[in-house]
């Protein structure tokens, strides 16, 4: 009997010294793992490296979930104006919904003046309680950039860009970042200098579209900007511009030192991209593409998404974008569009995803 005691104690701790060296194992990869993927801005912890860059029509609260469902680690909502804001303007304050899934989630603003940055700015803090205000100096076009004289025209004006930062510092007690382009065209390329004048003023991170504002959309996005300016200032750099895959991604990452790379179209019906690059550089696994099936099946998840968000007449105008998007390139898809362009009942669209998902299988 006493053989039998002592054995079963030797066992016992036999297995309490594997399950300690066990957890001790578990504790120290989950360490090693958040030393390697994760960051902040400011006091906001960010579990990796990758961001959805603000589009305006796009990044709304629907889009914004399946995002966040794929593994983004940070969020930008679409843009609203300051001035919007200041009136009131209902269809603005209905852009800045937002739910607690999709944290950590910064709310972009554009504008040209200190004073209605600042009153956005507290609306913003006080009603959405957002992690992250960002403040966009990046927008080109001319609605924005030449008429409003806000967005990237901002690039032109050191003085004021210090002047609008401090005071949205300020005014919220989150952190504080500013979207750049590269500068206002070839000649006057100064995306360094308006960096440390952010982080001077206070800014927590600089994101850089490595784009002119004149390049507009085209033309390559020259990823050394992004290097110089992560060379040049000590708050987070987050690289924008050509990001397209895991190899993209790894390579911006590893040529520009960016603490993370923020990705725009190729989400495009594409959220998958964000699964794609995170186990590319958490696991060095290339997943399979989503098959045709998955697209649609994606695609009308996100439209059930818009339905509970928007009015059905927005819905349906919103969807169709994304319908082109998710399904380009996919057999018989340009007679899909074609019937989805043709009407705006929410079940009819819905039958003609799910009919066409059952021509697929
Ligand atoms: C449809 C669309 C809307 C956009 N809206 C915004 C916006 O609201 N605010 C902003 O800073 N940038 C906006 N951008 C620019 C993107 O955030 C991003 O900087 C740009 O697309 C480059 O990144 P990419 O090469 O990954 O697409 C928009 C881009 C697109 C295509």
């Amino acid at each position: 009997m006493g053989y039998i005691i002592s054995n079963l104690w030797k066992l016992l701790n036999r297995v309490y010294l594997v399950h300690s060296f066990f957890m001790t194992f578990c504790i120290l990869f989950d360490i090693l793992y958040l030393v390697k993927f994760m960051w902040k801005i400011g006091n906001v912890e960010i579990k990796n490296r990758l961001v959805l860059a603000p589009m305006a029509g796009v990044c709304n609260s629907a889009f914004r979930r399946i995002v966040k469902e794929m593994g983004c680690g940070l969020i930008y909502a679409e843009m609203v104006s300051d001035k919007a804001i200041f009136y009131n303007n209902q269809k603005t304050i209905d852009m800045l919904y937002m739910t607690d899934f999709e944290r950590p989630i910064s709310q972009q603003i554009f504008g040209s003046d200190k004073e209605s940055f600042v009153s956005a700015a507290k609306f913003i803090y006080e009603n959405m309680k957002p992690d992250i205000i960002d403040i966009n100096m990046g927008c080109p076009v001319p609605k924005v950039a030449l008429r409003a004289q806000a967005g990237s025209a901002l690039l032109k004006n050191p003085s004021k860009i210090k002047e609008i930062v401090e005071a949205v510092v300020s005014s919220v007690p989150i952190p504080v970042t500013v979207k750049i382009r590269s500068g206002w065209d070839f000649n006057s390329i100064n995306a360094v200098e308006v960096a440390k004048i952010c982080e001077e003023a206070g800014a927590s991170a600089i994101c850089v579209h490595a784009r002119t504002r004149s390049q507009g959309y085209s033309g390559k996005a020259d990823w050394n900007i992004i290097k110089l300016v992560k060379e040049n200032v000590s708050i987070p750099v987050i690289g924008n511009g050509d990001v397209v895959d895991c190899f993209s991604a790894k390579k911006m990452l590893d040529d520009t030192g960016c603490d993370a790379v923020m990705i725009g179209r190729a989400a495009l019906g594409n959220p998958w991209i964000f699964k794609e690059i995170n186990e590319f550089l958490e696991n060095g696994v290339i997943i399979p593409k989503p098959s045709p099936i998955e697209k649609v099946d994606m695609c009308l998840k996100h439209f059930e998404y818009l339905v509970s968000l928007k009015i059905s007449k927005v819905a349906v105008l919103e969807i169709r974008n994304h319908i082109a998007w998710y399904l380009k390139g996919l057999k018989g898809s340009n007679e899909i569009k074609n019937k989805i362009y043709m009407t705006r009942d929410i079940d009819e669209i819905r039958s003609i995803l799910i009919n066409y998902r059952k021509e697929l299988e």
